[in-house]
């Protein structure tokens, strides 16, 4: 896959101006915008890591999430969600290093489901994600040492996105709980409800709440929403122990930042666009859009329709830019112009991919993510079962 620069679908009402050739006059920064992003600090960085891809061979195996730039996607050997990832590395017990384009709880779920003998690398340390952070090992224990107070720990399983730590995954498997991703969410909480009366479910609450309310028909009473940061969560134990779905006040500093007015907008600039948006979009987005589903939904999604449709896309800008120039015979738009990139997953550019290569080439392994045994065993079992849901 070649590098490519996002050049504006030219004269089309819905194209908006984010990086690139153009003019924008709604812009604060007004009119024409000269060119194209500026090349890397050192012209010689592709090169050199292509040699350094080279050199490793079979030795190295190279995962790049959908939301990575262009210039670190190029050199993914795979590129997938997060779930399809998860399965890629498991799939590849013979390739001694992993190097991760994502963020940290990814590779962290990479080393879950790889072998001892196998390293995995993120490029960059500094690759975390907002949303993770929003559910931390402690308040997730205090929480279920609440509701085992009030009697309710028996009959709630916990479910957590894949974006969580692995402390969480571990919390989760040894409660009996199960990993979801944004591909099989649905089926994630029908199994958890097979197994009990309500889902505690970490840490995304958009994700949690459109899974509960429009696919498995629960109502928006049945869901409560858990604040960490207050005492008991802010909920009463009647609160608590009435709820079918506990969820957890965390939401995706990227997608919850797309609101309802991003998508009136786009309807009444571009007749007949379809909006197609991720399920970590708010309720009122998702309602208000034509599509949901994960980052492999969208692709597929956008690859199926016909030339000449129109889409705004509300997920990360890295794939809807690189989106717009896999199909130039379709309208293209970023549902939004203020939402940005996502500034973690951004975090690993060509510098430092380049870096990671070059240190494995020399003997040295750096930025290496490896998860303690005895919580890696626990996120495994929670895992293991994520991966032997039902297919749809
Ligand atoms: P998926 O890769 O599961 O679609 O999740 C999107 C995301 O936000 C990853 O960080
Ligand atoms: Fe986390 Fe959202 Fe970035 Fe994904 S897009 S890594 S959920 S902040």
């Amino acid at each position: 896959m070649g590098v490519t620069t996002f050049v504006e679908p030219s004269g089309t009402a819905a194209a908006l101006l984010l990086l690139g050739r153009g003019s924008d006059a709604a812009s604060e920064r007004g009119v024409d915008c000269p060119g194209d992003l500026p090349a890397p600090s050192d012209p010689n960085l592709v090169e050199r890591a292509r040699a350094a891809k080279a050199k490793l061979g079979e030795r190295v195996f190279v995962l790049g999430h959908h939301y990575q730039r262009d210039e670190v996607i190029q050199f993914a050997d795979v590129t997938g969600d997060s779930f399809k990832l998860a399965r890629d590395a498991a799939a590849r017990p013979d390739a001694e290093f992993i190097v991760f384009c994502g963020v940290h709880f990814m590779a962290e779920s990479a080393d879950i489901l790889t072998t001892d003998a196998q390293r995995v690398i993120l490029p960059d340390l500094a690759a975390g994600c907002s949303m993770a952070d929003m559910a931390g090992i402690a308040q997730v224990e205090s929480a279920w040492d609440t509701l085992e107070e009030i009697g309710a720990a028996g009959s709630t399983v916990p479910v957590t996105y894949m974006n969580s730590t692995a402390a969480i995954k571990g919390f989760v498997g040894r409660h009996d709980g199960v990993v979801c991703t944004s591909s099989n969410a649905k089926r994630a909480l029908d199994w958890a409800f097979e197994r009990g009366q309500r889902v505690l479910f970490l840490p995304d609450q958009h994700l949690g709440r459109n899974t509960a309310v429009l696919e498995l028909g629960l109502t928006a009473d049945e869901c409560v929403l858990y604040d960490p940061h207050k005492p008991g969560g802010g909920l009463t134990a009647q609160q608590l122990g009435e709820a079918k779905m506990i969820l957890w006040r965390g939401h995706c500093s990227v997608h919850g930042r797309f609101t309802k007015s991003c998508v009136d907008e786009v309807r009444m600039r571009v007749p007949g666009v379809n909006v197609l948006v991720h399920p970590e979009c708010r309720y009122d987005v998702v309602t208000a859009a034509d599509y949901v589903g994960s980052t492999e939904y969208i692709i597929r999604t956008i690859e199926a329709a016909p030339a000449g449709s129109s889409w705004a896309v509300g997920t990360e800008l890295n794939l809807v830019r690189r989106l717009a120039n896999a199909h130039p015979d379709k309208e293209i738009t970023f549902l939004d112009r203020t939402v940005c990139y996502c500034s973690t997953m951004n975090r690993i550019d060509l510098p430092h991919l380049v870096w990671s290569l070059e240190e494995l080439v020399a003997g040295r392994v750096v930025n290496q993510i490896t998860v303690d045994p005895d919580t890696a065993r626990y996120a495994r079992a929670a895992l293991d079962r994520m991966l032997a849901l039902p297919a749809r």
